[in-house]
């Protein structure tokens, strides 16, 4: 292991500095004057971070030639973040329509594109092939149906992988666990034969390339790649026996942790590049395979770091020989993740350079006790009006935020080099009740 830090091993985005005023800066932009100007809460996404990063993952699996890189929409899809990933050369993970439909929004053809899902429906199967997807991951027995069906009314031979949990657990949180065979994803070992004896003998609209597996998110062992791509190849060693068919793609979902607080040790994306290409290199001669097709759907660990989020803090209350709690005009609803998962978050003020360390503890303004975004962090003296930084925001923040409470959604900028730009905007009242219907009779 290297001293290096690549970009999923820091707390902040590239570029992050305190500027003469004091005030801390990411990538030429002041953090302050970026609240001034767009108002809080925001979020921000760096985009030098998120094509180096981008970049770090174009190399790392340089030496490994057949490889899909894909972007998992679900960490964060926004019309001009999917234009960042197709012009460097990515393709898509999708689950829904509204993903997919975000894609052609922004011209976005769906050649590199899987769509995966344990229950889609007949309306999106239909949108997707219809907008000629890549390929499709099928789940369950249901939905091979459905496809063949939907595939043989347009006339076309849908290219599908197979969903199966490959029974691996990974360390991390049990909601973010995927691999493990008592999961809700895909086909275990045991009925994956009857879905390979289906595609071969019934679903003649359905050419079966590859598996899929996805073992968990923030994950941290490299092992664990290892162990899932070993399990992958298995299968494929047995299904060429077994039936005559030789699957030449694989694709092995995401997962990649990267640093939220300084206790995460994440490995990099070329340490775990090199530990997938190992178990290729190692088990396709293990089980005389010729080397596969390399599909990988990276979400966090390439936007998570890019991301912050820009709060003012308003209110305080100090429960005597307790804690002090200070309020943010956010919370819960554009960062579901403490409360959901336990997750934690490093911050800093963001106008203040050195002052005294206060150990405070950050509450959201939602209307919940369980809304606490950083329990016990050290700030410099916090004030109401001062500028709130939450860094690592940058993955399932927004694609998870909700208006509860009626709050607005927040809007989101793009940085770069001293430029800001707004590329979500924020919620308005109007659009918050437009979908409201007002019976007459009331
Ligand atoms: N591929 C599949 C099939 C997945 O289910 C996921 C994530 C990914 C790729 C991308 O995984 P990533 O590289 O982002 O770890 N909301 C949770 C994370 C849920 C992840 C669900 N699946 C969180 O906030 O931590």
């Amino acid at each position: 292991m290297t001293d290096k830090k690549y970009i999923n091993q820091n707390i902040e985005p590239l570029n992050t500095k305190r500027n003469d005023k004091g005030n801390l800066e990411i990538s030429g932009c002041d953090l302050v004057e970026l609240a001034q100007k767009y108002s809080t809460p925001l979020y921000v996404m760096d985009e030098v971070t998120i094509r180096e990063n981008a970049k770090d993952y174009i190399k790392a699996f340089s030496k490994y030639e057949k490889t899909h890189l894909t972007f998992a929409a679900k960490a964060l899809m926004t019309g001009s973040i999917a234009k960042i990933f197709d012009s460097m050369g990515f393709g898509f993970d999708v689950v829904s329509k509204g993903e997919i439909y975000t894609l052609l929004n922004a011209k976005i053809d769906l050649s590199k594109t899987t769509f995966n899902g344990s229950n889609k429906t007949q309306e999106e199967i239909e949108f997707a092939l219809e907008n000629n997807i890549a390929r499709v991951s099928v789940d369950n027995f249901l939905e091979l149906e459905l496809l063949n069906k939907i595939a043989l009314k347009m006339n076309k031979i849908q290219k599908i992988h197979l969903r199966i949990t490959p029974g691996i657990e990974c360390h991390t949180h049990e909601y973010i666990q995927t691999g493990q065979i008592d999961s809700k994803f895909g086909f275990d070992l045991h009925t994956l034969d009857c879905a390979i004896e289906l595609i071969k003998n019934k679903y003649k609209n359905l050419d079966l390339r590859g598996l899929h597996a996805h073992v968990g998110s923030q994950i941290f062992e490299t092992q664990v790649f290892y162990d899932e791509i070993e399990v992958l190849l298995r299968q494929m060693k047995r299904i060429k026996d077994k039936f005559n068919i030789e699957l030449d793609e694989m694709n092995i979902g995401g997962g990649l942790g990267i640093t939220y607080t300084k206790e995460d040790r994440p490995p990099s994306i070329f340490e775990t590049a090199d530990i997938i290409m190992k178990s290729l290199e190692e088990n396709t001669k293990k089980y005389g395979l010729n080397k596969p097709s390399l599909y990988i759907e990276p979400g966090r660990s390439l936007v998570c770091t890019a991301g912050f989020s820009l709060y003012t803090i308003g209110s305080e209350k100090k429960v005597e020989g307790i804690r002090k709690y200070i309020a943010l005009d956010g919370g819960m609803a554009d960062n579901p993740r403490p409360s959901m998962y336990g997750a934690k978050y490093c911050a800093v003020i963001a106008n203040k350079k050195e002052e005294a360390p206060e150990l405070v503890t950050v509450a959201g303004r939602y209307c919940e006790s369980g809304d606490i975004l950083i329990k016990d962090i050290e700030l410099n003296s916090p004030k109401a009006g001062d500028i709130l930084c939450v860094f690592s925001t940058g993955a399932y923040c927004y694609s998870m935020s909700s208006n509860y409470n009626r709050v607005l959604k927040p809007s989101m900028v793009l940085i770069n080099n001293g430029k800001s730009d707004i590329i979500v905007k924020r919620q308005t009242l109007e659009q918050l009740v437009q979908n409201d219907v007002i019976l007459e009779r009331l």
